[in-house]
């Protein structure tokens, strides 16, 4: 079991407010990942759970078991946490080899040594590192680096594992390998890992759960579909999405049965069951609105599909990229970006159909950027 709940966790360095109220539930075999440009006090959480900083506000607990108490100024020493943390900058030890870097944790628990290797050799090799196990860390690259440093965290078996941007000195191919790993790792054991990245995709393709963060508050939780197809607000909508969302900006009116939203895409009256009603959607006072639009929801046709909400539409450039098709389009004075699948080529200047989605579109309060319109997930 390792189920880690924090309360209203508040952390400063000198005046610098890095923790602002922090309110989070890690279940037993989450991956709860921690997601925010940098500088939003990822790490510094880490930290705290993991016992390397001290809070001044709030409580921490493992399984109901009290770790922090800052009122009582408890903090339970990082040894008796029972977790174990991977930083971005690992540190091996330089004079062992990579087989005595993943072993020693084992060595010092004083397991059987058939046991130990076994353990090790499973570790390098979930890491792919088996035929680097005799070489030292200068004999390493910083990539290979990184991977001892996973496996030696993984070896040890923590009931709770702490990644912090564990993937970011690996290229390209390596690290989309590594994500398949990881996601297995924790199918596999069940481990409750609590991983720390500023990349998107990491988080989307990863974990069961997103603790998305803004300046040192959580604005989001939510399971990775949830938070992709409903940002809770316009910086959310606008980081979370490679290509990024569409924004297209209107003006919006709710009667509290629907909301009407005009725009250069038209005229859409969402129905209210979709409506998050309160301050953000004043009753029956026009106000300024933007459109979120996925890249993925938008279908173009070369010939009028006689559909519902098909709008004229200009090409204004076309990036085949073999496996999908980037479409820039304009429709009246907006701008769009459109993923088709596959291989396709448009001219520019070319006329286009577009077909919108209304139940897949995000509607936010332009003035206080919050999501006031839920999309569906799927089509109806
Ligand atoms: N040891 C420290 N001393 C003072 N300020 C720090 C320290 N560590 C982090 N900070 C500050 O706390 C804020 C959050 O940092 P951090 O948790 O490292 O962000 P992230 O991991 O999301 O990039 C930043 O403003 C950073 O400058
Ligand atoms: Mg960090």
């Amino acid at each position: 079991m390792s189920k880690i709940v924090l309360e209203h966790i508040d952390k400063f360095y000198g005046s610098n407010h890095v923790l602002r109220d922090i309110n989070l539930i890690i279940e037993d075999g989450d991956f709860m990942t921690l997601l925010g440009p940098s500088g939003c006090g990822k790490t510094t959480t880490l930290r705290v759970i993991s016992g390397l900083e001290k809070p001044q506000e709030g409580k921490m607990f493992m399984d109901d078991r009290p770790i922090i108490d800052a009122d009582a100024a408890f903090y339970e020493v990082p040894s008796k946490r029972g977790l174990n943390l991977v930083f971005q900058s690992y540190a091996l030890w330089p004079h062992m080899t990579t087989y005595g870097n993943v072993a020693f944790g084992l060595k010092i628990k004083r397991l059987p040594k058939n046991e130990v290797n076994d353990r090790v050799m499973s570790a390098l090799k979930v890491m792919r590192i088996e035929e680097y196990k005799d070489r030292y860390p200068n004999e390493l690259s910083g990539g290979q680096q990184q991977r001892v440093a996973i496996a030696r965290a993984i070896a040890t078996s923590p009931k709770l594992l702490l990644l912090d941007e564990p993937l970011s000195n690996l290229d390209a191919r390596l690290r989309i390998d590594m994500r398949a790993e990881l996601k297995r790792l924790h199918k596999e054991t069940g481990t409750t890992i609590i991983y720390v990245t500023h990349d998107q995709v990491e988080a989307l393709t990863m974990s069961t759960k997103i603790a998305l963060f803004k300046e040192g508050e959580i604005s989001q939780l939510d399971t990775p579909l949830d938070i992709y197809t409903n940002p809770i607000d316009l910086q959310a909508a606008d980081f979370i999405g490679n290509p990024r969302i569409n924004f297209v900006d209107g003006t919006a009116l709710y009667n509290g049965d629907s909301l009407l939203v005009k725009s250069p895409l038209g005229e859409y009256n969402f129905p209210g069951k979709d409506i998050k009603a309160d301050e953000e959607c004043p009753l029956g006072v026009e106000f300024e609105c933007v459109l979120g639009i996925r890249p993925e929801t938008i279908e173009l046709s070369l010939e009028n599909p006689e559909r519902k909400n098909t709008v004229d539409a200009t090409v204004y450039a076309s990036q085949p990229a073999g496996s999908e098709t980037l479409v820039t389009i304009t429709v009246k004075d907006a701008e769009l970006l459109v993923i088709q699948i596959g291989l396709k080529d448009y001219d520019v200047n070319q006329k286009i159909y577009a077909t919108l989605h209304p139940n897949r579109m995000n509607v936010y309060n332009k003035q206080t950027t919050r999501l006031i319109k839920y999309a569906h997930t799927t089509q109806p």
